[in-house]
C-alpha cells in the first residue's frame, strides 16, 4: 500500500510517498526558511504565499521520484492540525480537491502524533538517508521536542496514548530558536546553539533546571536565565536590551553559552526520560520531533537508558511529510475513519 502524505503546518511544503508504512519511496522539502530568516522567526502570511506557489510542484516531484502515477496511490494522508492556520489551508485544501478528483480516500493527521511516526521508516531506496533498523514495539515512551511542543507519550499500541506531561509555557526548541536570538546566532537556533556549543564549554556556566511535575517541563526561566547571564557578562544591568548583545558579546562567550544552554536544556528531558523509563519500563523509547535531530540529546540519551535507541534520520526529525504519510498508513491499517474531502476542516490548535 501506498501513501502520499501532505505537509504545510508551518515554512515546509513537503509531499512524500511511503510504501506499507515503512519503506520511504520520496520525501520532498521546500523551506521557506530563507524568506524568514531576516525576521529571525517564521512569518505566517509570507509562509502561506510560499505553499501556495509551491505545494503542486512539490507534490509532483514526490510522486516522480518515487516512481509512482496516481493510479499507484492508495490513500492520501494531510496534516491537518496544530499550525499555522494559512499554511495548514493551503496542505488540507490541496489534499481534498485531490481526493476527489483523482478519487483516494483521504486521512486527517495530526502532525505531532505524526512526527513520532517518523521512526516506524526502516528502509529507502533514496541516498543520504541513514534509516532505523527496525520499527520500534509497544508500550512505546514517545520523547516528543520540537518548535512548538515538549512533551512525552506512553503508546500502549496505535492510538492508545496517554500523555504523561509536557510544557507549561516555552517548548525546547522555541527556548533554542530564542537563546540563538540572544547570542546572535541566525535562525532556526538548533542547529546553530549546536553548531557553536561544538566550540564551546559546556560547563562554563550554572543554569537553572526548572521544577514542574513529574513529566511536565518549562522553559521559559532557562530563557530569561541566558538573557541574564549574558546581561551579567558584559557587566550590563537588566534593562539593557538584548538586541544589543550580540554585538558585546565576545565570540568565545557565545559558544560557551550555547553549549552550557544545550547541555542543561538537554538534561532536562533526559533527567525525566529516566524516570519515565523507570516507572513505565517501555519496550521501547523513541524520539520525535525538530529537537530530536540533536546529536546532543542523543547523546546524553544513548547514555541515560539501559536500552538501544534507534534514531531516525534528522531529515525525518524536522518537519517531513514522511512521517505523516507513515501515519496515514497506521490510520488505513488500523481502520480509523476517513475524512470528507468536502469538509475536511483544519484544526490550528489541536492537541494530543
Ligand atoms: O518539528 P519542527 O521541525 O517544527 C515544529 O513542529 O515545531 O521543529 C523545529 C524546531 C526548531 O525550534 C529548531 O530550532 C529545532 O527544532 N531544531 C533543533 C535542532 N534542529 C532543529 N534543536 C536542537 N538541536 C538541533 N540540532
Ligand atoms: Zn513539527
Amino acid at each position: 500500500m501506498r501513501v502520499l502524505g501532505i505537509e504545510t503546518s508551518c515554512d515546509e511544503t513537503a509531499a512524500a510517498v511511503v510504501e506499507d508504512g515503512q519503506k520511504l519511496l520520496s520525501n520532498v522539502i521546500l523551506s521557506s526558511m530563507d524568506l524568514h530568516a531576516q525576521y529571525g522567526g517564521v512569518v505566517p502570511e509570507i509562509a502561506a504565499r510560499s505553499h501556495i506557489e509551491a505545494i503542486m510542484p512539490v507534490i509532483d516531484q514526490a510522486l516522480t521520484e518515487a516512481k509512482c502515477s496516481w493510479d499507484d496511490i492508495d490513500a492520501i494522508a494531510v496534516t491537518y492540525g496544530a499550525g499555522l492556520g494559512g499554511s495548514l489551508l493551503i496542505g488540507v485544501l490541496t489534499a481534498r480537491t485531490l481526493a476527489i478528483s483523482r478519487e483516494k480516500p483521504l486521512y486527517a493527521i495530526n502532525h505531532v502524533v505524526g512526527h513520532v511516526y517518523a521512526n516506524f521508516l526502516t528502509s529507502t531506496a533514496l541516498p543520504g538517508y541513514s534509516m532505523r533498523a527496525q520499527q520500534p514495539v509497544f508500550p512505546m515512551l514517545a520523547i516528543i521536542v520540537s518548535g512548538g511542543h515538549s512533551q512525552f507519550a506512553l503508546f500502549q499500541d496505535h492510538f492508545s496514548y496517554e500523555l504523561l506531561g509536557q510544557t507549561q509555557d516555552d517548548a525546547i526548541g522555541e527556548a533554542f530558536d530564542k537563546v540563538a536570538k540572544i547570542v546572535g546566532l541566525p535562525y532556526p537556533g538548533g542547529p546553530s546553539v549546536a553548531k557553536a556549543a561544538l566550540q564551546g564549554d559546556a560547563y562554563a556556566y550554572q543554569l537553572p533546571k526548572a521544577k514542574v511535575g513529574r513529566y511536565d517541563f518549562s522553559f521559559s526561566g532557562l530563557k530569561t536565565a541566558v538573557l541574564r547571564l549574558a546581561q551579567a557578562e558584559i557587566g550590563e544591568s537588566y534593562n539593557f536590551p538584548s538586541t544589543k548583545l550580540p554585538q558585546r558579546l565576545s565570540v568565545a562567550q557565545k559558544h560557551d553559552i550555547a553549549a552550557s544552554f544545550q547541555r542543561i536544556a538537554i538534561e532536562t528531558i533526559v533527567d525525566k526520560a529516566k524516570l519515565a523509563y523507570a516507572e513505565f519500563q517501555p519496550a521501547s523509547v523513541v524520539i520525535a520531533g525538530g529537537v530530536a535531530a540533536s546529536s546532543e540529546l542523543r547523546r546524553q540519551l544513548s547514555a541515560a537508558l539501559p536500552l538501544s535507541i534507534g534514531y531516525p534520520d534528522s531529515k525525518l526529525c524536522t518537519d517531513n511529510a514522511a512521517m505523516i504519510a507513515t501515519l496515514g498508513y497506521f490510520h488505513v491499517k488500523c481502520g480509523q475513519p476517513i475524512a470528507d474531502p468536502y469538509s475536511l476542516d483544519i484544526a490550528p490548535n489541536l492537541s494530543m
